[in-house]
């Protein structure tokens, strides 16, 4: 292939099309089939190059375009739109047991069917029951035109915009030759397991209330107004139901599933046909033990006669199809007492309940704390402590209280309230005006200072590994830790007279603490809990101011420069540093001797000093690079005292092209800047 190809034979709009179709290929390859096609980097190099070509020719940009997929926010106050259906929504029946999935088929199908005159036996479609939130996807000639969200079953909300965030769902049908007129494709939205706790990790740290489960993070992801919110959830999608159709049919629902998933929509893979009850039954047996295996939850298998003819014989009740019904999996319960309802206090300040439990085994685990989330959810569920309740398993893993069995509860309980002063310093509590939640509003709280120690320490922040939890817990109990300086104030004298602790676990605590010193600045800034600044964001700012002082002395305005810096997180940070107890904490913890540079931006400055062939010269990458990513090449630009820039100007002293590169490419030569291939920009490494 030449270096430098034409963008498309055919000009800028044919190699749009082009570059869409493949993106679309690799999206489905990635996203759904879960085999990526194509390297990371090479997938980067031609959604720029589209990216590129789109905004030199807007007349370009389709809206199944791939650059598309995250929308804007729904105007302030704006509510989503209510559709009709073009057809309703139903639910399904619920069985629980053998005999009511034989009843099913014995009665509500062969009867119905004999009565109709119907010879032909039926066949069950089998498959998981997605505990996820439903959805209504349109096509139009194959183009993705509109999602509605179940609504009341008449009528849904239009939610385009946010499904369109969902990688897995593709923006145009892959279809080989003409896509149908019109199909509709019913689902299930879900958050896998591993996001919802990561998601809920994430709310916790930035002090915002969790998620009670992944079905309601799901459905509240759905609904939000900024599309960009939605994208980070990271919401996947089942296809379960066919809906209208034209231009496309189907004798077996099988078939229809078959059909999706070629046309690049996720089906899931967990599914037979069987040709008896009797087979149903062993499936649903089979998956009673398998569904706690996957990353996603489930609470029971669909079984749907397979002939779509008989579907219209049988028809529907005003509810429910009469040839489908749910059958329901028991969650393992277990019944115990709540002994207390303790209120946690987070490293915001943020009161979080959680109910002590008599032990109870659930799920194969000992089940001693849940956590109830907010006062909403307590009054809700009316728990109050001395109740006698049923937990369960959220997915089989996060313990929750299900219900309070209120027949039992002895006499006149009280009602619980979150305190009005924090349980761990009696500061009076304070809901601020936007939020849901009540805070300890007293920055010098102790069990405010225990969760910011565990933060500090913890692997992604100062990675101090011998401080977990519950050696930070007996420092405390000692009254070696209050607050972050004293960590690097702890002595082998104090440590060694602590209970259970030998000389080896003492050196190991010190040599930790010693080692935590030298950590890159970017590390320290994420430890130090400033509002909205996780790892991404402190390791930006290390890069850009170099140093803590320079950071701590820039104003708002210097902060606004920094990439993904708004006005919001500028002034949070100024009021960070600001603040009397911060600055009296940072400066102890940088007398203890920590590191306060950032050794990326350090490195990069004295590979610039020393000079050679990268020293201060501007680079412009296009094209995909055969060997090295973008991410690569410009890291090892920059490691050399090199600038990248994203669009070719006078400024650039070099454009680095790739196979298929765009736009770019001409830009140089008409300014007539140099051009380098893959094995010139080796060479200048080496040299
Ligand atoms: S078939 C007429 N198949 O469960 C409705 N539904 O409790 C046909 N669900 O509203 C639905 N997984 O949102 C079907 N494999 C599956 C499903 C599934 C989850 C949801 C669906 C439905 C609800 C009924």
């Amino acid at each position: 292939m030449s270096k430098t190809k034409a963008p498309g034979a055919g000009g800028p709009a044919e190699r749009a099309a082009q570059l869409r179709a493949e993106l679309a290929r690799h999206d489905h390859a990635y996203y759904v089939l879960q085999k990526p096609s194509i390297s990371d980097r090479a997938y980067d190099a031609l959604y720029r190059e589209l990216a590129d070509l789109e905004a030199a020719h807007p007349d370009l940009a389709t809206p199944d375009s791939p650059t598309r997929r995250v929308g804007s926010e729904l105007p302030e106050g704006e509510k989503f739109a209510t559709i009709p259906h073009r057809r309703p929504m139903l639910s399904l029946d619920n069985t629980y047991n053998e005999e009511e999935v034989r009843h099913f088929d014995a009665e509500t199908v062969r009867k119905r069917l004999a009565k109709e005159g119907v010879s032909e036996a039926p066949e069950y479609a089998v498959e998981l029951k997605i505990d996820g939130t439903a959805v209504s996807l349109w096509y139009e000639r194959g183009v993705f035109v509109r999602g509605l969200t179940r609504g009341d079953g008449t009528r849904g909300e239009e939610i385009t915009a946010n499904l369109r965030t969902l990688k897995e769902i593709p923006l145009r049908l892959l279809t080989a030759g003409e896509p149908p007129a019109f199909v509709e494709l019913r689902g299930e939205v879900y958050l896998p397991r591993t996001e919802f706790e990561r998601t809920n990790k994430e709310r916790e740290d930035a002090g915002l209330e969790t998620f009670v489960n992944p079905r309601n993070a799901a459905a509240g992801a759905l609904k939000q107004k900024n599309p960009a919110a939605v994208a980070e959830r990271r919401l996947h999608i089942f296809i379960h139901t066919p809906g209208e159709m034209e231009g496309a049919s189907f004798s077996r629902y099988h078939e229809f599933l078959d059909a999706v998933k070629a046309w690049g929509l996720p089906v899931n893979p967990h599914r037979a046909v069987c040709a008896s009850i009797d087979g149903v039954l062993a499936f649903i047996a089979e998956y009673e033990k398998k569904r706690h295996g996957y990353d996603y939850d489930t609470d029971g298998i669909v079984v749907k006669v397979d002939q779509l003819a008989l579907h219209r014989t049988l028809g529907t009740t005003s509810k429910a199809p009469r040839y489908a019904i749910a059958y329901k999996y028991k969650p393992e319960e277990a019944e115990t007492t709540v002994l207390d309802i303790e209120a946690h206090v987070g490293k915001t300040g943020v009161l979080t309940p959680r109910a002590r439990f008599e032990p109870v085994f659930v799920s194969g685990t000992t089940v001693t704390y849940a956590s109830l989330h907010n006062q909403d959810e307590i009054d809700r569920k009316d728990i109050r402590i001395g109740d006698r309740v049923i937990v369960e398993k959220a997915g089989e893993i996060i313990p929750q209280v299900v219900r309070v069995l209120t027949e039992k509860r002895a006499g006149d309980l009280p009602k619980y309230r979150l305190p009005s002063k924090c349980p761990v310093c009696g500061t009076k509590t304070v809901r601020r005006e936007d939020e849901v939640a009540l805070r300890c509003p007293n920055a010098r709280c102790p069990g405010r200072f225990r969760e910011r120690i565990v933060y500090f320490a913890s692997r992604g922040c100062m990675d101090i590994e011998a401080l977990g939890e519950k050696m930070i817990d007996r420092l405390i109990g000692a009254g070696l830790l209050k607050d972050l300086p004293d960590i690097y104030a702890l002595d082998r004298s104090k440590l060694i007279e602590l209970e259970r602790m030998g000389e080896k676990s003492v050196d190991n605590v010190l040599a930790n603490i010693e080692a935590s010193k030298k950590n890159d600045l970017a590390r320290l800034l994420a430890a130090l809990n400033i509002p909205h600044v996780g790892t991404r964001n402190a390791e930006l700012l290390a890069e850009h101011f170099e140093t803590l002082e320079a950071l701590r002395a820039a104003p708002a305005e210097k902060l606004e420069q920094v990439e993904g810096v708004g006005e919001v997180l500028a002034a949070a940070i100024v009021a960070f540093f600001q603040d009397a107890d911060e600055r009296r904490r940072l400066d102890a913890l940088v007398a203890a001797g920590l590191n306060t540079r950032s050794l990326t931006a350090a490195t990069r400055k004295q590979a610039a000093a020393a000079g050679g062939p990268f020293a201060g010269k501007v680079f412009v990458l296009t094209g995909t690079l055969a060997k090295l990513g973008r991410e690569e090449a410009s890291q090892l630009i920059k490691d050399r005292g090199g600038k990248t820039a994203s669009s070719v100007s006078k400024k650039t002293d070099y454009v680095l092209a790739g196979e298929e590169a765009g736009s770019k490419l001409k830009k140089a030569e008409q300014l007539g800047v140099k051009v380098i291939d893959e094995a010139e920009f080796e060479r200048m490494l080496k040299g």
